[in-house]
């Protein structure tokens, strides 16, 4: 069993394994055991893949170093159209099949029976790490029931546009609520033996011209926000990594040795696989010496042309046996071969999302609400007694559409509880009724809002992979329609289904916006229970809403979509990457990084700042001071100094709490030398800057209540 696997999930795993393929999972049998030595789960992954490597040939390799496209997969499994990606095993030698699914938010590709999950930006707007593990875990059982080996998720690139198409599947604009959300999602997945990808490594930050665009960065920028996530999800232990399509700094990321060898084999220590996305290849020479190990999902650059390369010697068998041992490590380590899944055909059908997924779907849509207006009296609807609740718009469910996840690769089929349905339940309970409209006549929107006591209205934009949006409007005149329902009813509530920031032109007229971004399967109880008060929103920002299309960190056509029709993206603005450009420039947000409201209100007191050699530990009181119970998510943001050259506040550390009225609790965060060091790019290494570091504790990146400070060294 590999390190880490939890017994719980293992046994339950094993006991689906045991009746589905009628073998117990692990148990090689004597004549195996003569025949593949390797299988013994006594000896090491290490020394296991290298026993296996000594009985194979050269095409034995190289047969593992690429995928075969889905139809041909189809035949091979007999399962349905379920598998992104597959590389056939070798029987004679007991190399199990490896197959592939997505994803960020729940195992999709098709697959029946699996959980929708909210989108990765709604995971990151817990501020849960806890629920984000739970989340994996779910995650890891489900793909193992299924018979997927490799999971391809998390995606942790930056959100450096808040128009990228991708911008739902990732974890905002922060490094360290990235590297801290995807560690989570990681180390729950592989308590099941499954593999973990990390992706796209790296700086895959648009999808406009996303196969070749060349992000030209700064390595500063590089090592301080955007890899950073991925050195965190190398240490929480993650199998593989996805390499991305684009190039970076003119080399394409596949066959980058700077990144792929220099930085996560040399500086992360990175000993798993590395795949490329999928058609992310680009070379047969170049890929194989810079670094990769895997093409997905066919043959185009590895299969025959890499044996011919190697035939010509243009290609080392060194380099083969490296890029073989990486694959076999990782599924030695990971429990591939030691706990197959259950015969994938006969689990096509099956339905693996259980009540507790269902239950983990549900808390991270609530926890994942951002509540950014609320108006007094407004939030949770107090009504009964036959009062009328109009919902409006079409995310409410109206039509085929729902808007429960994004569009790509990460879209997971699921029957979505859609919200009209489960507020109309809702307010029965309560004694009041429940009126709609689909928000296509906006003046029949608004008629009907003006004859209700409070009108909620569901809007939302449309992001999905393969391309940008055009900018950060509503689509579809949804503006006009809350405009008109506002206008008709001033106790208006606004849920916005987006899968990131948005401009909201009407934020004076409405009495109540939430962000509850795509929210999985769950969503219609999800948003019931927070408009009734059953649960609270419990989502922070994990990303800035800016004020207009203008006032953002990118903002000229050479940083987004790039020069020479978008071939060249110009990160001019370097580390000014999210609330890090809105504090340098002085320029007010319409909502902060780290924001969100709650049904209660909070109290921050006694800051103690304890130093033990290079860590620190800072430590505060937060109080629940109002009336209900609730959780709140204080946040510690480190100011280096200004020889340090650093934007004016960055991220260190934060805790989610949940209290009653009236209850307080000592939160203490952890920093280390790296809470306090730059990259210096000559020396490649990180350094403190001597000087004054000032602490700060607050409720978001705009909302500081504490103050201390650290003098270094
Ligand atoms: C996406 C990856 C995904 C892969 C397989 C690509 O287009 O960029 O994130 O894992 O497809 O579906």
């Amino acid at each position: 069993m590999p390190r880490g696997i939890g017994r719980a999930v293992v046994a339950a795993a094993l006991c689906v394994a045991a009746s589905a393929a009628g073998l117990l999972a692990g148990a090689a049998d004597a004549r195996t055991a003569a025949r593949c030595p390797w299988m013994s789960p006594t000896m090491q992954p290490n020394v296991r893949a290298a026993r296996l490597l000594a009985a194979m040939t050269v095409n034995d390799k190289l047969a593992l170093l690429t995928g075969v496209v889905p139809a041909t997969a189809l035949q091979v499994t007999d399962g349905g159209p379920v598998f992104v990606g597959y590389v056939p095993g070798n029987p004679s030698l007991c190399i199990p099949a490896l197959t592939l699914d997505d994803g960020p938010s729940g195992i999709g590709n098709g697959q029946l029976g699996t959980t929708a999950f909210p989108v990765p930006i709604a995971q990151a707007a817990t501020w849960d790490t806890a629920l984000e593990r739970s989340f994996g875990r779910a995650l890891g059982l489900e793909a193992w029931q299924k018979g997927v080996d490799v999971v391809l998720a998390p995606n942790v690139n930056i959100a450096r546009v808040p128009e990228n198409g991708r911008n739902f599947e990732a974890f905002g604009e922060d490094p360290f609520l990235s590297g801290q959300t995807a560690a989570a999602a990681i180390e729950g997945i592989q308590q099941n033996p499954v593999i973990a990808t990390v992706k796209h490594f790296a700086v895959n930050s648009q999808e406009t011209n996303r196969y070749y665009v060349s992000s030209n960065v700064d390595d500063r920028t590089l090592h301080e926000i955007y890899l950073p996530p991925f050195e965190t999800a190398v240490q929480a232990g993650v199998g593989a990594v996805m390499c991305a399509y684009g190039q970076v700094n003119a080399v394409f990321a596949c066959q980058d040795p700077a990144l792929l060898k220099t930085v996560l084999r040399g500086e992360f220590g990175f000993r798993g696989l590395v795949m490329s996305d999928w058609g992310a290849t680009w070379s047969t020479v170049q890929s194989a010496d810079g670094g990769l190990d895997l093409e997905m999902p066919g043959a185009k650059f590895f299969g025959p042309a890499l044996a011919n390369a190697v035939a010509t010697g243009a290609v080392t068998t060194e380099t083969i046996d490296r890029m073989a041992r990486h694959l076999l490590v990782t599924m030695f380590q990971r429990g591939i071969f030691d706990h197959p899944p259950p015969a994938r055909a006969s689990v096509y059908l099956a339905d693996v999302s259980t009540p507790a997924d269902q239950s983990v779907a549900l808390r991270l849509a609530e926890e994942s609400t951002v509540l950014l207006k609320n108006a007094p009296g407004t939030l949770p609807l107090r009504l009964g007694r036959g009062k009328s609740i109009a919902v409006i718009g079409a995310p409410a469910g109206f039509g085929d559409m729902t808007y429960a996840s994004g569009g790509g690769s990460s879209f997971v089929s699921a029957s979505v509880v859609a919200p009209l349905p489960a507020i109309t339940a809702r307010a029965a309970k309560a004694g009041d009724t429940v009126v709609s409209a689909d928000g296509s006549d906006a003046g029949a929107a608004a008629a009907l809002a003006r004859s209700s006591s409070v009108a909620v209205v569901f809007a939302y934009d449309q992001e999905r992979e393969g391309q940008d949006r055009p900018g950060l409007e509503l689509p579809a005149g949804q503006d006009q329609l809350i405009e008109a329902v506002a206008q008709a009813n001033p106790h208006t509530i606004v849920v916005l289904d987006t899968g990131g920031p948005v401009l909201m032109p009407w934020l004076d007229e409405v009495a109540a916006v939430t962000e509850a971004w795509y929210p999985g399967e769950r969503d219609g109880d999800a948003i019931a229970a927070i408009l009734f008060g059953d649960a609270e929103p419990g989502g922070r920002l994990p990303e800035t809403f800016p004020s207009s299309d203008a006032a953002v960190p990118v903002a000229t056509p050479d940083q987004w979509p790039g020069a020479n029709d978008a071939q060249d993206a110009s990160f001019s603005e370097g580390l000014d990457v999210g609330y890090r450009w809105y504090d340098k420039n002085k320029v007010a947000p319409l909502f902060p990084f780290g924001y969100g409201l709650s049904y209660t209100t909070f109290s921050y007191s006694h800051l103690h700042v304890h130093r033990t050699g290079s860590r620190f530990a800072v430590s505060f009181t937060v109080k629940n001071v109002g009336a209900r119970a609730g959780s709140d998510v204080p946040q510690l943001y480190v100011d280096d100094p200004a020889a340090a050259g650093e934007p004016p506040k960055q991220l260190k550390g934060y805790q989610r709490v949940f209290l009653r009225p009236g209850r307080s609790v000592l939160v203490t965060l952890a920093l280390n030398a790296r809470s306090f060091s730059q990259w210096n790019s000559t020396s490649r290494s990180w350094a403190v800057t001597p000087g004054l570091y000032r602490i700060l504790v607050g409720a978001s990146s705009r909302d500081i209540r504490l103050r201390g400070f650290i003098r270094q060294p």
